[in-house]
């Protein structure tokens, strides 16, 4: 059985990321600070993954810790190490993710998301664990026009957030370059991950007020805000709203796995790849099908534009659904359900628990 180390496997995509790793009988062992998380999205991902398969047991270790901690991270490598002798992968989702946040306070950020994965990194290097999996973003773009955007795209980050990612993929691009090829690194660069795991009892539980439109959707649709402020209907899209490219977290989840499957096969490498389902949807088709398929009103206000938005951020996903076969088997209609589904089951997210 290979053995994977989840970093940030108790937030949103990590703890998705997490169940699929176990349901494809991977030994899970995640490191999470909780910082932006509970340890009840780990015991939901346990309790899950116990009813399908009808088992008592489950390959899953939890560390909690910080990465930027250096003695932590090396004691819980030579911890697994001494039961199991290896890690065979590591997927890097812990960091801070905040974009406005990351503007107030960029020590922090620069701090937390590198800092922590030097950390990593270099005990890695020591316990020669070569396989890493890094989730990036698409926020390292430059903000181009309507035209999708691939993996030699131009690059811009506009924020502290976006930096630090670019330079984690700039220090994985130099150390791949350094070991006479002994590396195996992939930056994964997410879109717009939205939704919830189907059976609604694992999905995003945001710690402080939301930023982003999907949780701020549901929110509104809860009554929790009077209405959703739409940040511009002047852009120079078909309805005046800004386009992304959303994606269900289940996919991306899965779209980890793969990716880890496809590096433990081929030669040292370093490349950076999409994450995304290569279709667009504007603020207002995201809100109407929202509207329709739960059934629910989200009243709407239009507002200024935001600063730092760009009018269309859509993924050419070529390499990513034809080198790695990824299938982005859900739909928006899916996203929209499955997250509306999880809120209503669990309207305190992991706090109730
Ligand atoms: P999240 O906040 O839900 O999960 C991140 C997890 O990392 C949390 O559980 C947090 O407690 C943990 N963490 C943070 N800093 C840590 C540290 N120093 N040591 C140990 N644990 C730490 O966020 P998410 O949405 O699941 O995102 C996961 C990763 O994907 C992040 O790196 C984020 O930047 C990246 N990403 C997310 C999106 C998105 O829209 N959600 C888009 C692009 C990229
Ligand atoms: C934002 C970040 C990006 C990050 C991504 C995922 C900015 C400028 N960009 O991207 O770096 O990688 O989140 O975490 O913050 N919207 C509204 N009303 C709202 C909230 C959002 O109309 O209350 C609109 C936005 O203007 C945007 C779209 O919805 O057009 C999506 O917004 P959001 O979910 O924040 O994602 P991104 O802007 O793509």
């Amino acid at each position: 059985m290979k053995s994977i180390l989840l970093t940030g496997g108790a937030g949103f995509i990590g703890s998705h990321t997490c169940l699929a790793l176990l349901e494809k009988g991977y030994q899970v062992y995640v490191i999470d600070s909780f910082v932006n998380s509970s340890p009840n999205s780990l015991d939901m991902v346990i309790n899950i993954y116990k009813k399908k398969y009808k088992v008592s047991n489950f390959n899953l270790t939890i560390f909690k810790g910080d990465l930027r901690d250096k003695y932590f991270v090396k004691k819980v490598f030579s911890d697994i190490y001494k039961v199991n002798k290896k890690i065979d992968g590591v997927i890097h989702l812990a960091g801070l993710k905040s974009v406005f946040e990351s503007k107030k306070d960029p020590l922090l950020y620069w701090n937390n998301n590198v800092l922590g994965t030097l950390n990593l990194l270099e005990i890695m290097d020591s316990f020669e664990c070569i396989n890493f999996v890094f989730s990036s973003s698409a926020t390292v773009y430059a903000q181009t026009k309507n035209s999708l955007l691939d993996e030699n795209s131009d690059i811009g980050p506009i924020n502290p957030y976006g930096n630090t990612k670019l330079t984690i993929e700039k220090l994985l691009n130099d150390i791949f370059n350094s070991q006479e090829n002994k590396s195996k690194f992939a930056s994964l660069r997410y879109f717009n991950p939205i939704g919830a795991h189907p059976s609604g009892l694992l999905g995003e539980s945001p710690i402080g007020i939301p930023n982003n439109i999907f949780p701020l959707i549901i929110n509104t649709a809860m009554g929790l805000q009077k209405e959703l402020k739409i940040y511009g209907n002047d852009w120079p899209t078909k309805d005046g709203t800004c386009i992304r490219d959303y994606i269900h977290v289940m996919d991306l989840a899965e779209a980890h796995v793969k990716v880890l499957d496809f590096l433990f096969k081929i030669k040292p490498t370093y490349f950076n790849l999409n994450i995304g389902t290569g279709l667009g949807t504007s603020v207002i088709q995201l809100v109407k099908i929202f509207e329709e398929v739960n059934d629910v009103e989200v009243p709407i206000v239009f507002d200024k534009r935001r600063m730092g938005d760009a009018p269309y951020v859509v993924a050419d996903n070529t390499l990513s659904t034809s080198k790695f076969n990824i299938s982005n088997k859900r739909s928006i209609e899916d996203m929209c359900r499955d997250g509306w589904k999880w809120k209503k089951l669990n309207p305190n997210g992991f706090k109730s628990f």
